[in-house]
């Protein structure tokens, strides 16, 4: 595994595979590497040639500065974790490899963003897409693999990489759960052993609401009695608990065509997302 810190290196390790006719992958991520990064790691082991993980905390994506501070790194841990992976090359950028002085130029996907996480988190899908677009870029990876955990994430890397003709196609991959339904996630290590144990209760709701739906049971009354069983559980108020089209994410009444059940809320001062299938 190579350890590369700039955009020269990783260009002229790409211009050798290229060269050979290999297939070339990339994962990207902020490090804090859990099971659920390195089942993307696995994916792109089984698609490609040759592999790339990035590590890079995007100051862009953060439109809360705490959250950034508090955000974990752990590029040691994460590149012993990677180690039996055996992959090609470990991308950690430094902030002027991705923002050079002057840099001005934002990617903004229109629609799919601005609901949901969107209208939570101001700017936040603004920073994904341009700093995704940088690394799509940069690695000029055939394919990109992303967890479906940030379901709206995917959907939005996938209509940017279509819209800019950009040759990386995007791969989702399951979400890595723990056994208790949690999904996994890298701020799972800030919760406090109480919070822990309240969290399986989203995961919980969401399955009971589900199934509710499936039976046909009125939607509108499912949702709003599954926040507040996921309230009463302790968590704080639900940001959202919506069933949306799994294509467009536009609101559904019905389930006439494929549908997710995505939510957000805080538990202490972690904010969790999660969906699933309808
Ligand atoms: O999902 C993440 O970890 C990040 O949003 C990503 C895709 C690596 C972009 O910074």
């Amino acid at each position: 595994m190579k350890l590369v810190r700039t955009k020269d290196e990783l260009r002229t390790l790409r211009r050798s595979w290229i060269f050979k006719g290999e297939k070339v992958a990339v994962v990207p991520t902020m490090g804090a590497l859990h099971a659920g990064h390195l089942s993307l790691v696995e994916a792109a082991k089984k698609g490609a040639d040759r592999v790339i993980v990035t590590i890079f905390v995007n100051p862009k994506q953060f439109n809360n500065p705490d959250d950034l501070d508090k955000y974990p790194r752990t590029e040691e841990d994460d590149a012993a974790k990677l180690a039996p992976y055996d992959i090609d090359a470990l991308y950690v950028p430094t902030p002027d490899q991705i923002y050079p002085d002057g840099f001005a130029t934002n990617v903004s996907v229109s629609g799919l963003t601005e609901d949901l996480e969107g209208a939570h988190r101001p700017g936040h899908f603004d920073g994904v897409a341009t700093v995704v677009s940088k690394l799509f870029l940069q690695s000029r990876a055939d394919v990109a693999y992303f967890g479906q955990k940030d379901y709206q994430q995917m959907l939005i890397v996938t209509r940017l990489s279509k819209d800019l003709d950009i040759e990386t196609e995007v791969v989702g991959c399951p979400t890595v759960r723990e056994e208790d339904g949690l999904a996994m996630s890298s701020r799972n290590v800030r919760l406090s052993p109480e919070e822990r144990a309240i969290a399986p209760a989203m995961k919980r709701e969401m399955d009971r609401a589900a199934e509710a739906i499936r039976r046909g049971a009125e939607i509108r009354v499912v949702l709003d009695s599954a926040k507040q069983q996921i309230e009463n559980a302790g968590y704080g108020a639900v940001e959202y608990l919506e069933l949306r089209d799994a294509e467009t994410l536009a609101p559904v009444t019905d389930l006439s065509r494929p549908t997710r059940l995505l939510a957000a809320a805080m538990l202490g001062d972690v904010r969790l997302i999660d969906n699933i299938a309808v």
